[in-house]
């Protein structure tokens, strides 16, 4: 898997496929869905900054032959002197359990590791995501725990999970897991491909 993937800096043609995982309910998914924002925000910062700045990025998830989905990082403070990466991620729906969610992921992580001097990346997800949270754990993160009331989405505040990556993980053998493997069937049922 991982000789077939890359991530590769946002080309003009790539704003499209951002702004349909961003911006059109049924491809960003029930769990990351919080509202219309105006679509020209990601080509506004794309002519002025490519995408890329120190506070954070936006990179492609290409396979060999076609572009699968966008992962992203942002600076959060943890005290007066550091940070930490926040993360985010959004696959095509079409290409959506093949794999592909994790391995992205876990390629941030060493490219977040290898180009900046932070010790953590971190990634939180509702409670409700569990594609999200096995895809993480299978990347080599450590779930932390519940966030309550963390994120207000369709008219209520949800739970949100924790999840991170330090430095001293690196190279480790992971134990046990701590999250199920999901079944497809939790996840309001089949996925739409598209
Ligand atoms: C969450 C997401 C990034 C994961 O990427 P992915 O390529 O689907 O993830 P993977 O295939 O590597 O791993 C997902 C695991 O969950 C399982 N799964 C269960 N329900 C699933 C569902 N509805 N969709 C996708 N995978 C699902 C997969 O089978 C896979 O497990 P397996 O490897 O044991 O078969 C992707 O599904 C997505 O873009 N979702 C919408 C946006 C989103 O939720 N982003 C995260 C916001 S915090």
């Amino acid at each position: 898997m991982s000789d077939q993937l890359r991530l590769r800096p946002v080309a003009e043609e790539d704003l499209a496929v951002i702004e349909r995982l961003t911006g059109d309910p049924e491809a960003v998914g029930e769990q990351s869905w919080h509202g219309w924002f105006d679509p020209r925000t990601y080509r506004r910062r794309w002519e002025e900054t490519g995408l890329l700045t120190d506070d954070g990025g936006t990179l492609m998830v290409a396979g060999p032959a076609e572009t699968l989905g966008f992962v992203q990082w942002s600076r959060h403070p943890t005290n007066r002197v550091s940070y930490c990466w926040n993360i985010g991620i959004g696959m095509l729906p079409k290409v959506r359990g093949l794999g592909y969610g994790t391995e992205a992921q876990r390629l941030l992580v060493e490219y977040l590791f290898a180009h900046t001097q932070v010790n953590r990346v971190q990634a939180v997800t509702e409670i409700t995501n569990t594609a999200e949270q096995w895809a993480l754990s299978k990347a080599g993160f450590t779930r932390e725990g519940v966030l309550r009331g963390y994120g207000f989405r369709d008219g209520g505040w949800r739970d949100a999970v924790m999840y991170s990556v330090v430095r001293e993980d690196l190279g480790k053998e992971r134990g046990d897991m701590t999250v199920l493997r999901p079944s497809r069937r939790d996840q309001n049922g089949p996925r739409r491909d598209g």
